[in-house]
């Protein structure tokens, strides 16, 4: 695999994304349909940054198990023993066994057994058995140091329930990492309503299938130029003058907020406010995409975050995750109905998107487009994102 950027592209090309806004033009084409380009790409802008895999309450009790597809990278999410997340490359130490099948969810184990000589790890990652390893019934070796052979972990950090990983080892400390966006959110959310969230077992997950390179659902998430045009009925309460940039220094996050946020939820029981919530601002929302791979959205009685799992140039998965303050709102049955009204409202609008970064991502084939431009007044947050791919690349 090359390990210059410019065997993909050409220098010019990606210079000039770095121009101010008005005067610079996006990404080529090659970052959205070269498939080459996708596995350079794999390690500058996901493997060496903080990048969401997953959830930790999808793994909610001690021994739990799933495996997730790292854009070809087998890995494994596990709660261990003390209740801690980690993430564990997914190959045995032995001769390199997948150990958890794809799409494989496993409950309450107390170890992990390779399937193929049935080698065991113990939850913190530990070799604990090697059956038969020094001839048949001879289970130790003393040469043989077992230690050597745990399973690799990687860097792993749970953020508002959020699994990001470090895949390289190489970013920043986590806590440094998001230090911007915490602070901003911490003055909408205290950090106690923040551990009180909780995700519905009920109407608290979509998935959508994109037709389209990962980058278009963030990059059109940053900005509300296309709301009267794409959300009619969202552009009702909450105009297209309700919304402004939201724009992060350093660059690690863009996006929008919106000071009439008010949807209309008939005959429906509806939740009480996080506690903390500013009491002056119970109509503000703010949607905020977090580089690489998620976008997230908190309101006073609500925070979703939607997390793109990228499987080819072409498809990206697309995880929507719903989250209320405490049990009684995210179990109960007096709020059923309004999980499901507001959750459907979410999918109605992330579906409404698809025409455009499905149509984007069409419009990359043309040999005609060099880039594209951008309006200086309306597209300023999603060429943020577009110049911290390039940034990332180099
Ligand atoms: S490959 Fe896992 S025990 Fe042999
Ligand atoms: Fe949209």
């Amino acid at each position: 695999m090359p390990n210059n950027i410019y065997n993909f592209v050409k220098k010019e090309e990606l210079d000039v994304v770095m121009n101010s806004t008005a005067s610079s033009r996006g990404l080529p084409n090659a970052c959205y349909i070269n498939s080459d380009y996708m596995q350079f790409e794999k390690n500058k802008l996901f493997e060496e940054q903080w990048t969401v895999i997953g959830t930790a309450s999808s793994i909610s009790n001690i021994g739990d198990i799933k495996s997730f597809n790292f854009q070809g990278t087998p890995l494994m999410l596990v709660r261990d023993d003390s209740n801690q997340i980690r993430v564990y490359h997914n190959v045995c130490s032995h001769r390199g066994m997948q150990l958890i099948k794809d799409n494989e969810n496993l409950i309450a184990k107390k170890m992990i057994r390779c399937p193929y000589h049935s080698w065991a790890y113990d939850l913190s990652g530990n070799l604990i058995a090697t059956p038969h390893i020094g001839g048949l019934n001879k289970h130790k070796v003393d040469t043989f140091s077992k230690e050597s052979c745990s399973l690799k972990g990687v860097k792993a950090y749970v953020w508002l329930d959020l699994i990001f990983v470090n895949l390289s080892g190489n970013a920043i400390n986590f806590e440094e990492f998001i230090k911007p966006l915490k602070s901003r959110w911490n003055n909408l959310l205290a950090q106690e309503d923040q551990d009180m969230i909780r995700h519905p077992v009920d109407y608290g997950y979509v998935k959508i299938e994109t037709k389209c390179n990962w980058k278009f659902p963030i990059e059109n998430y940053c900005e509300s130029y296309h709301l009267p045009s794409i959300h009619p009925d969202l552009n009702k309460y909450s105009k297209l003058s309700d919304h402004h940039d939201i724009i992060s220094e350093p660059n690690i996050f863009a996006g929008q907020d919106t000071i009439t946020y008010n949807p209309q939820f008939e005959n429906i029981k509806l939740p009480t406010y996080f506690p903390s919530w500013p009491k002056d601002k119970l109509l503000y929302a703010e949607y905020i995409a977090l580089y690489p791979n998620v976008m997230l959205g908190i309101h006073k009685d609500h925070y979703f975050a939607c997390w793109l799992e990228p499987i080819s140039t072409e498809l990206t998965i697309e995880h929507m995750e719903f989250y209320y303050f405490g049990d009684e709102v995210a179990f109960g049955d007096n709020y059923a109905e309004y999980r499901q009204a507001n959750m459907e409202l979410w999918k109605r609008v992330f579906l409404e998107d698809l025409s455009s970064i499905e149509g984007m991502q069409k419009g990359r084939h043309s040999p005609a487009f060099k880039g594209g431009v951008f309006s200086s007044a309306m597209d300023t947050a999603s060429h943020m994102f577009h110049k911290w791919v390039a940034c990332s690349l180099v």
